[in-house]
């Protein structure tokens, strides 16, 4: 099997090897470094459209795209995995209003084809990459994972088909599965060692920084007349690494037989976006440049999980969950991102200083 493993992939562990879809891209890059730290060793299958080859350091890349179920079967011989982390898709809510097929597409007739290859070999436990946008607006808050799901965009709409996809698995086939219902992922590797690397960004967290940084000239600030402390819209930061650590979590669960599981990761606690860019602005002593534009249809005022399941099921612990931590990691991945060396950035960079993970 030809691999694409980069000089000096760190595949050290002699536990069981797992498939990690999306692996090159943020949540999955910093998932294998949580694998590889608790003994798995993770194989990751991206096709690069959103992910970064750089970022792929703690075993084999597999370059593919998962359409491609023939390419995906021979990966999956090869590596004989025990299980799969899924994390590949399209992950732009306003992409997927204008472009709705591609997202169903990326998102649904993948994640078939993707369970479809495991059930060949025999291979059924998988921890999926769901999204708090399955709840739409919420009745309650903060939101349960009992919460009716009305998502109001196609792209929360492609992640609802995909759970139940997999809950129907599971009853007809015993399928073994854990949904993680993300909140806003935030933040970096606390190491050093990875960052964001999302082309276009959309994040309000990055965004906030490159402002700050002068790497774009300012931030839209969009609505200021919500029914929320300060106007501004109220979201769940959860940070990358928090996240990382659950799916390890999770996967432990689902090999040692335990039951399928749906949960919120979230800290339980919203941060504004006034909030965001007066603490972005906080640590890197910068004015974030901003400008005050008109609400965002489907934006909901407030999402703000309640992440009791995942930390009484999993025993999970948020423990990067102050923002002020996430804007510290983010700041030095964006910094790192642009090849800026800064003179609080404690490591140095990477061999090419300019190039990303
Ligand atoms: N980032 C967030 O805030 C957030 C929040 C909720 C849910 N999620 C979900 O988590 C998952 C990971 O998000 P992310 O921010 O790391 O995204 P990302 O874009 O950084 O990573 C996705 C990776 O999948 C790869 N990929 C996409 N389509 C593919 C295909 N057809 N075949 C093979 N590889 C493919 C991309 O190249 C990329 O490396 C996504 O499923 C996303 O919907 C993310």
């Amino acid at each position: 099997m030809p691999s694409d493993t980069r000089d000096g992939a760190r595949w050290t562990g002699n536990g069981p090897v797992v498939l990690v879809t999306g692996g090159a891209g943020f949540v999955g890059s910093h998932t294998c470094k949580a694998l590889a730290g608790a003994g798995f060793r993770p194989v990751v299958y991206d096709n690069l459209s959103n992910g970064a080859r750089q970022a792929v350091q703690w075993g084999p890349l597999e370059v593919g795209d998962l359409d491609d179920a023939e390419r995906l079967a021979a990966v999956v011989a090869a590596y004989a995995p025990k299980g799969v982390l899924h994390f590949a898709g399209r992950i732009e809510a306003g992409a997927s209003v204008t472009d709705p097929a591609a997202f169903y597409d990326a998102n649904v007739a993948a994640t078939l084809t993707l369970l479809r290859v495991m059930r060949a070999a025999g291979l059924d436990a998988i921890v999926f990459s769901s999204t708090a946008a399955v709840y739409g607006d919420p009745d309650v808050l903060p939101i349960p994972e009992t919460h009716p799901l009305h998502p109001v965009n196609p792209y929360g709409r492609t992640k609802r088909m995909a759970e139940e996809i997999l809950a129907d698995l599971h009853t007809a086939e015993g399928l073994r599965y854990a949904a993680l219902r993300y909140f806003n992922a935030a933040g970096a590797d606390p190491d050093g060692d990875l960052w964001e690397t999302h082309q276009p960004e959309t994040h309000l967290i990055p965004l906030t920084v490159q402002a700050a940084l002068g790497l774009r000239p300012e931030i839209a600030v969009f609505g200021t007349d919500y029914d929320t402390p300060d106007g501004t819209c109220v979201r769940d930061y959860v940070h990358v690494a928090d996240l990382a650590q659950a799916h390890v979590l999770a996967l432990g669960r689902l090999l040692g037989g335990g039951a399928p599981l749906v949960a919120n990761l979230g800290t339980g606690r919203g941060h504004s976006v006034r909030e965001v860019v007066a603490t972005v602005e906080r640590v890197t002593g910068r004015p974030v440049p901003t400008r005050i534009a008109p609400r965002r249809p489907g934006d909901p005022p407030t999402l703000v999980a309640a992440p009791d399941t995942a930390i009484a099921e999993l025993g999970w612990r948020p423990i990067h969950a102050a923002l002020e931590a996430q804007v510290r990691d983010s700041v030095r991945g964006e910094r790192r991102r642009a090849g800026l060396q800064a003179p609080d950035d404690g490591g140095p960079l990477s061999a090419s200083g300019s190039a990303p993970p």
